[in-house]
Formats: structure tokens, C-alpha cells, sequence
């Protein structure tokens, strides 16, 4: 069946939460002779495609990658080009999402985001809050360790304030002040443009998920990839650090 129509894939197995880091927009552009920003521009494209997709495929949570704590550093028209695409984004799209009930979130320091950029975020954010089916999550002036180092110090306030106990410190507790509180762990984590780095996204949320790098530059990246790397998780065994045979079950499914 053609990886487009993942209706081969048990809906058990289909991935509850896909984060993506979405890669390769530079050199989709450079390959045709294009300024970068036209990478970044047709992959917004692919971002209205896959949103609309992962929903469409079973997907519960779609997290996405646009805007890194180190972005900052690219050429500032580079950065400029970025936010203001990113203004246009949450600008037009807003329609769509509330249509298609989806719940917008965002992981990151978006208040270090321009101020335009912000205005736009909060109200998408407002317009969609109510939606439960399905959450899309932007990452925005996102980084694992900046994350961490913002936990670690609202948990240290809690501590402090005597809201948490030091000595009940877990990983349910601590976890709570990351700012995927509100969100599953991702299941599925894709990379594409065929690097394999992580590059500082969720790296203690990605523990256990299960990464798949795929040679497609994102703005290329379609339905019919993301289908495929979604049957691609159904048929691998996750375990979760026990042994296969603990995870068989003991008596045979009823025929
Ligand atoms: C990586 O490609 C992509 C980015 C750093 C930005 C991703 C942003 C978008 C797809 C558009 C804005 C997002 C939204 C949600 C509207 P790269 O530039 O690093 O590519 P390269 O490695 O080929 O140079």
C-alpha cells in the first residue's frame, strides 16, 4: 500500500506525540540558486502541509522545531526574514487552526520574541486554548539547556517558597516546571535533510523516543514521508529498558 494511505498501521502503534526538526531549508534554496529566506519561506509551506497531515494520520501532538536559542546568531536579515515569516504565519493561519480545532502551543522563551511576533503568538494562543483533539506545539527561541536551567530555577523558587519539598525532588515533580508540563513525552522524533544531530531539542522529554533521519530537505518533506516514518515506529519495538520477552504478551492475542 502506498506509504500516503497509513491505514495498514494499527492505530495502537501510531505515535501520540511526532516532534520534528525541520532541516534543510538553507540548502533546498541554495541547490536552486535562491536566497535562503526562499528555503525558509517554501518550508512555512510544509509547515501548513504537515500540521494538517500528522492530524489527518492519527497524530495526537505535532512539536516543531522553528526557531532554535541559537538562531539568534545567523545573519541578522536571516533572523528578520525569520520572525517576520513567522508573524505572517501565526497572522493568516489562525483561521485554519481554529477550523481544524487544533490547539496551539509553544515551548521556549517567547518572551524574548519580538514584540509583533508576541502580539500574533498570544492571540492565536487565545483563539485556540479550548481545542483538545489535537496540539500543535511550536518550539520558539527553544533550547534543551536553556529549558533546563529555566526548571532548575523555578524549581529552586518553589523550594524555597516551601511549594516543593526538596526531599520528594522526582522526575514527576521536577518535570512539572519544564515547559512541556502540559504535554506528553514525544514518541517519534524525525530529523530531516539527513543530518543526525540533536541540536539541544528535547533532550530529557526524547529519553525513550524512538529518531528517524530522513534525507529529505524539509521544504521537499511531504504527507507521504511523514506516513511512511510513522509505519516506520509502528513496526520497531519499543522497550522501555526491560527485555523483549517482559513486553510479549504472556497469553496469545484471541485469534
Ligand atoms: C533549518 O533549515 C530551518 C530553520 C532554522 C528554521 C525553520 C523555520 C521554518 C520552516 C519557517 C518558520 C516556521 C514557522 C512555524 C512558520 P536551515 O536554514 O538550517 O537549512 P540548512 O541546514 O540547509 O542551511
Amino acid at each position: 500500500m502506498p506509504a500516503s494511505h497509513p491505514a495498514h498501521v494499527d492505530p495502537a502503534k501510531i505515535p501520540a506525540h511526532v516532534a520534528i526538526i525541520m532541516d534543510g531549508n538553507g540548502r533546498w534554496a541554495r541547490q536552486r540558486g535562491l536566497p535562503r529566506i526562499e528555503g525558509h519561506r517554501r518550508g512555512v509551506e510544509t509547515v501548513r502541509e504537515i500540521v494538517d497531515a500528522a492530524r489527518e494520520l492519527g497524530v495526537r501532538y505535532l512539536t516543531l522545531y522553528a526557531f532554535s536559542v541559537e538562531n539568534w546568531q545567523r545573519p541578522a536579515d536571516e533572523v528578520g526574514a525569520l520572525m517576520s515569516l513567522l508573524e505572517i504565519f501565526l497572522k493568516r493561519e489562525v483561521k485554519n487552526l481554529i477550523k481544524n480545532r487544533v490547539r496551539l502551543r509553544t515551548i521556549g522563551r517567547t518572551h524574548e520574541l519580538p514584540g509583533p511576533v508576541q502580539t500574533q503568538l498570544q492571540r492565536a494562543l487565545d483563539a485556540t486554548a479550548h481545542f483538545t483533539d489535537y496540539t500543535l506545539a511550536l518550539a520558539l527561541n527553544y533550547g534543551s539547556r536553556t529549558e533546563i536551567v529555566d526548571a532548575a530555577r523555578a524549581y529552586a523558587a518553589a523550594v524555597a517558597a516551601g511549594r516543593e519539598k526538596l526531599n520528594d525532588s522526582s522526575w514527576a515533580t521536577f518535570s512539572r516546571y519544564l515547559y512541556t508540563a502540559d504535554l506528553p513525552d514525544p514518541d517519534l522524533v524525525i530529523r530531516t535533510s539527513g543530518e543526525t544531530r540533536v541540536s539541544n531539542f528535547l533532550l530529557l522529554q526524547a529519553a525513550y523516543a524512538e529518531f528517524l533521519f530522513i534525507p529529505v530537505l524539509w521544504p521537499d518533506f511531504t504527507k507521504a514521508h511523514l506516513a511512511e516514518a510513522i509505519a516506520t515506529f509502528a513496526r520497531r519495538e519499543r522497550r522501555f529498558g526491560l527485555t523483549g520477552e517482559q513486553l510479549k504478551p504472556t497469553v496469545p492475542p484471541a485469534k
